[in-house]
């Protein structure tokens, strides 16, 4: 063993060992090449020891890399190993490798038959060590001496600087333990991670590059693409909550407001039925129509006003259509209510960006207070609860804007709940910061 790195540590040995175990689950955090490990077992009280450390624990994963065409995935041991007195711990990630070559250890993780996270008390600064103030290392096993020696030598090497970022990586995780950090946002909740990322990824080998190349938009390929497949992934997902019987097909979607006509085009492509709406076309939209002919785009304007108020039906959408509101603008505040007035709406996604109010107007308001009476006779006593807590989940708020997207988000959720649908909410893994889903699959 090579030690290569080295820290104090201003933690205890329980909040190294839960670090530990949070690197064991989501190695993604250390690397954006990682996917996701899948635990494949996991063993208390192993028969093994180094030196006078018993080993606590043992787990396999199977690390997945993001881009699965490019690299291949890993299998690896972790064990965990403590002394007796429980002052000291060793945690080794091993390869388990078909030979014992370094060229069988994909991009995604060091070159190295083992590395390991040492905590032990440091006997020339005993003192330290009372105010939970503990050195950890990084060590490496290197397949080759010449390696070794490089590594340590060059503090540039590409394996000194894996082994700093995990350790600090160690240190923040342990930190956070110590001082009862709290994840801020769930995700996940509606639809399973697994199911999100491996269809996300088919969907993204099916189309992004296509999409991009053929981008004809003056906005970014890369952003809206993306953030696309990922929203289209989503919904895809939930409509197998919803529509078990029908293999995950709802009647018909109308994609409210569908601007570039993106969306629509991806679940056409998918087998979609349904259609986009918007007051203007776009330049892409030809081009999707040429791709696919059951890309059905169309030129409307749409009146939330008039075809809430029951005055005409000339424009209500088809009997049991599942609306999608996108960053829908005006039509955000009125989505909730409009599936409401669809006959037999089978339910909708909205997700806001620009706060826009019933009254057309963008709303400034800092603050959006909720009376729980006016809950309680929507919900019903036993959903009171859990629909204020629904309500409360949203982003964090840090700047003063965050706050206005905190109260339009809850806004939101009220003309949700008064439109007759039980409020579930999905913080969407896009790379935007609009990304708060608002779900209608259930009336209340
Ligand atoms: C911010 S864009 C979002 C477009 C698209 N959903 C997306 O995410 O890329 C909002 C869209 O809503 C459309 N829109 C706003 N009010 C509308 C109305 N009353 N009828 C039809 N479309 C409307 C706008 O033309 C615009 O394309």
């Amino acid at each position: 063993w090579i030690p290569l790195a080295q820290s104090t540590a201003n933690h205890s040995i329980h909040a190294w060992s839960k670090a530990i175990e949070q690197l064991i689950y989501h190695p993604e955090q250390s690397s954006s090449t990682i996917l996701r490990a899948d635990i494949l077992s996991d063993e208390e009280g192993v028969d093994s020891s180094i030196g006078h450390l018993r080993c606590k624990r043992r787990l396999v994963r199977n690390i997945l890399p993001r881009r699965p065409n490019l690299d291949k995935n890993l299998e690896q041991v972790c064990e965990v190993y403590m002394n007796r007195q429980g002052s000291e711990g060793i945690a080794t990630l091993t390869p388990i490798l078909p030979s014992d070559n370094a060229d069988e250890v994909p991009y995604y993780h060091p070159k190295v038959r083992s590395l390991a996270f040492h905590f032990c008390k440091d006997n020339d600064e005993s003192a330290i060590t009372r105010f939970y103030i503990v050195p950890s290392r990084f060590y490496i096993v290197p397949f080759e001496e010449e390696q070794a020696f490089n590594a340590i030598t060059s503090p540039q090497s590409r394996l000194s600087r894996t082994a700093l970022l995990l350790l600090d990586l160690q240190s923040r995780l342990a930190f956070g333990v110590e001082n009862g950090y709290k994840k801020r946002v769930e995700h996940d909740l509606i639809v399973d991670r697994k199911d999100y990322q491996e269809l996300y990824m088919q969907l993204r080998d099916r189309h992004a590059s296509f999409l991009m190349e053929t981008w004809c938009e003056s906005t970014d390929p890369g952003k809206h693409v993306f953030e696309d497949l990922g929203i289209v992934t989503f919904i895809i997902l939930l409509w197998r909550t919803i529509f078990p019987q029908t293999n995950g097909r709802p009647p018909n979607f109308v994609d409210v407001g569908c601007g570039n006509g993106l969306l629509v085009y991806l679940l056409a492509k998918e087998g979609f039925t349904g259609f986009g709406v918007d007051v203007q076309a776009r330049k892409s939209w030809d081009q999707y129509r040429n791709c696919c002919s059951e890309v059905d785009l169309r030129v409307e304007s749409i009146d939330p006003p008039a075809m809430c108020s029951g005055t005409t039906s000339s424009n209500l959408f088809p009997e049991g259509s599942f609306l999608i509101g996108n960053h829908a603008d005006e039509l955000t505040s009125w989505l909730p209510l409009m599936a409401h007035c669809t006959p037999n709406c089978s339910g909708l996604v909205n997700i806001p960006c620009c706060r826009f109010d019933l009254d057309g107007t963008i709303s400034s308001r800092s603050k959006y207070p909720i009376d729980e009476k006016e809950i309680e006779a929507i919900v019903g006593k036993q959903n009171l609860t859990k629909t204020m807590q629904e309500i409360q989940r949203g982003p964090f708020a840090e700047a003063d804007t965050t706050s206005r997207n905190i109260a339009y988000l809850r806004y939101i959720s009220h003309l949700h709940l008064q439109a007759g649908w039980q409020l579930e909410k999905e913080a969407l893994r896009i790379p935007s910061t609009k990304n708060w889903a608002f779900v209608g699959r259930k009336r209340i």
